[in-house]
């Protein structure tokens, strides 16, 4: 299919220079190669560029702590994120840093050009400075007691106890995280970027009409207020010394904030490859450039690149990107990913513990989709899925087939086999699986694959080759079978190749042809070109290799300390279902009054409950108190329960809610109820 080649950019967050790559980041970088893959497949020029992030106050405070100079810290980082990509078969074009000649010269350029154009500010303000570090400190180095509840030990901007946000300078008692030394006001001049300039909110709220995701949108939309409201405020660039960056153009002592130079870094990756490449970096980045360019990031940094990044290239002058996808954030077994349980996975603790990366490669793009939905990764699934489409599915295709081929016909398809239905079907829809990688949808075009294998499993199934070998006369059939099989593999490998390359490259060695671009579906094999002996390509995954993942990653360091001697009731695993303030205020407790309670036919454990919990409609939940309650003593009376909880449709009815009950190691069941005073719709906080 003739097309016209694109030239397209594209990025991955860059990663900070302190910390591992873990599976949360490859939510991201997984995302991002396998949109990078499928273009390239279909032979659009496309780089795929990533850095790591060096720069800012952690970092240098990281080396500190090491012993070592910030420079051989981010050295040594940069060896391990390397080794990790690599091995998950992330194909960056360049891997740099962001500490390059090329990054401080773009980002010297570009502010040196803001300030041309009238948008950088000098402002003096008041900050906290630690007396004994020599240095100020930004809100996560300031500890003190909350002002709201006393209590203390609390960051500088808001309390994990109570939950209240305020100013670093509220804090009752206020110390330095860093050095335990009170810390003073002391005043500084600072650099901002005039984001509050008539300019660029007005170029801000057009550019917004062009972003792909409607939450981005609303959210921009949201940063950017209604109509002639002001809400854009100057952006704090500058950082003063002690600090790992940039020194600001004619500021001596002034550092560019890490945040500053970071998204530059996208581009001085590109310009260190362009040089290597030898292609015009210029063609690419200035205004009126017709390459394409994307940044895949995470929604929470979804404010920096998509109201800062966009105003800083068009306000120096340069092209501002073509969109920017956000995703949501990995959820562990539906739980936030931590170290005490485990399930802080590192991308080198998956390698060493042998598992396939094209197991989690395809985990994550079936799970994925275009929205900034958070997925989770479950293990159950990741085993099951994992097992019954790549192994029960796809790879069982050629193991079924290849056998016969290499014994009974020197490994040569029929070439007259390879325009029967089955692979006319598999050949249409090309187009649906391609339209569904383009846009992102990968979990859909998981599923769209998956379909097509069921139909060729169908066909084994129904042509029985291992009966066709038993009889001399059906040597032609079982001939054509098994052509089938292997021409669909090979149809099918090059549909999920680029989910999973490594397996793709094994299967195009065994079937003996050349690494497949997109359109060669239409190619089939030949005769000519007999496939080789089958050998295995893809071991099932074990529940063992998860335990022995989730023992790797279990850490000690983030076990909390024992607030209380566990009771009987309350075995010892207590620690590691520690939770924030900010986990609990996410469950909407509240009163319920049940004004109706009905037995629920065909079930002996549940009741229906009526509950009023002082909103315009009652909701209507199921509970298994059947064993423990008369739904006619329920009547009337007041319970606790959670009213944000997902709707669960069940057998008899959709359930809209659940109420609390305690229950110890006798049969008992016991509905809480609470105080008198308290009214159906009271919040329990
Ligand atoms: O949030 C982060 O991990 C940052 N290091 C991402 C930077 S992305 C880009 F702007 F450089
Ligand atoms: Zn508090």
């Amino acid at each position: 299919m003739p097309h016209t080649a694109r030239q397209i950019l594209v990025t991955s967050a860059l990663p900070y220079a302190n910390g591992q790559i873990h599976i949360g980041h490859l939510v991201e970088y997984i995302q991002t190669d396998v949109w990078v893959r499928y273009l390239k497949l279909n032979q659009h020029e496309v780089y795929y560029v990533g850095a790591d992030d060096t720069h800012g106050t952690p970092i240098m405070l990281r080396a500190e702590k090491e012993g070592i100079t910030p420079k051989e810290l981010i050295t040594r980082v940069w060896g391990e994120h390397k080794r990790d990509f690599d091995a998950f078969g992330i194909s960056f074009d360049n891997f740099y840093t962001t500490d390059s000649p090329e990054n401080q010269e773009l980002s010297n350029e570009i502010y040196l050009n803001l300030q041309k154009n009238g948008l950088i500010a000098e402002r003096e303000i008041e900050q906290y400075y630690d007396p004994e570090k020599e240095m100020f400190l930004s809100d996560r180095f300031i500890k003190g007691e909350c002002p709201k509840c006393h209590t203390p030990d609390q960051y500088g901007d808001s309390c994990e106890h109570c939950g209240a946000t305020y100013a670093p300078t509220d804090l009752i008692k206020p110390y330095s995280a860093l050095s335990g030394a009170t810390p003073i006001r002391k005043k500084s001049l600072h650099y901002f970027f005039k984001l509050s300039d008539e300019r660029c909110e007005s170029f801000l709220r057009d550019w917004v009409q062009g972003l792909a995701q409607v939450e981005a949108t609303n959210k921009m939309r949201e940063w950017l207020g209604e109509g002639a409201e002001h809400k854009l405020s100057d952006w704090d660039i500058s950082r003063d010394a002690p600090y790992f960056g940039f020194e600001i153009p004619n500021a001596p002592g002034k550092y560019f904030y890490v945040w500053l130079d970071a998204p530059v870094g996208y581009y001085a990756s590109f310009k260190n490859l362009c040089a290597a490449k030898n292609l015009n970096f210029n063609d690419w980045v200035k205004a009126d450039s017709t390459t394409e360019q994307y940044h895949f990031i995470g929604k929470d940094i979804l404010y920096f690149h998509t109201l800062f990044w966009p105003a800083m290239l068009k306000f120096s002058g340069l092209r501002t990107p073509t969109n920017v996808f956000a995703h949501g954030f990995l959820t562990v077994d539906g739980a936030k990913m931590s170290k005490s349980r485990g399930t802080f996975i590192t991308a080198d603790s998956y390698i060493q513990t042998g598992m396939n990366p094209e197991w989690l490669r395809y985990y994550f793009a079936a799970k994925l989709n275009a929205s900034m939905e958070d997925l989770d990764l479950n293990f159950n699934d990741f085993i099951a899925r994992t097992n019954s489409d790549l192994v029960g599915k796809y790879v069982n295709i050629a193991s079924r087939a290849a056998g016969f081929l290499v014994k009974r016909f020197e490994g040569r398809v029929l070439d007259s086999a390879m325009n029967v239905e089955l692979l006319q079907t598999l050949r249409a829809a090309q187009s649906n699986i391609g339209a569904l990688y383009e846009a992102r949808e990968s979990g859909k075009a998981m599923r769209a694959i998956m379909e097509l294998a069921d139909q060729v499993n169908v066909f084994i199934d129904s042509n029985k080759p291992w009966d066709l070998a038993k009889d001399p006369a059906k040597t032609d059939e079982l001939h054509a079978v098994c052509s089938v099989c292997v021409e669909a593999f090979r149809i099918l490998s090059v549909y999920l190749s680029p989910v999973m390359p490594n397996t793709a490259a094994k299967a195009y060695a065994f079937l003996n042809i050349g690494a497949q671009n997109w359109d060669d579906v239409h190619t089939p094999l030949q005769s000519a070109n007999a496939i080789n002996a089958y050998s295995h390509m893809m071991t099932r995954v074990e529940d063992k290799q998860i335990d022995a993942l989730i023992a790797a990653n279990k850490t000690e360091e983030a076990a909390p300390v024992a607030i209380a001697a566990p009771t009987k009731a309350a075995p010892a695993a207590a620690e590691s279902n520690i939770i924030g303030i900010d986990d609990f205020v996410k469950v909407d407790l509240r009163i319920a009054k049940i004004v109706d309670c009905q037995a629920v036919e065909g079930s002996t454990k549940l009741l229906q409950l009526t509950l009023d919990v002082g909103e315009a409609t009652t909701r209507n939940v199921f509970s298994g108190i059947a064993a423990a309650y008369k739904p006619e003593d329920l009547i009337g009376k007041l319970t606790v329960m959670v009213a944000n909880l997902a709707p669960r449709k069940m057998k008899f009815g959709i359930s809209e809610g659940m109420v609390l009950c305690a229950s110890g190691n006798d049969d008992g069941l016991y509905l809480l109820e609470p105080n008198a005073g308290a009214q159906a719709g009271m919040r329990i906080s």
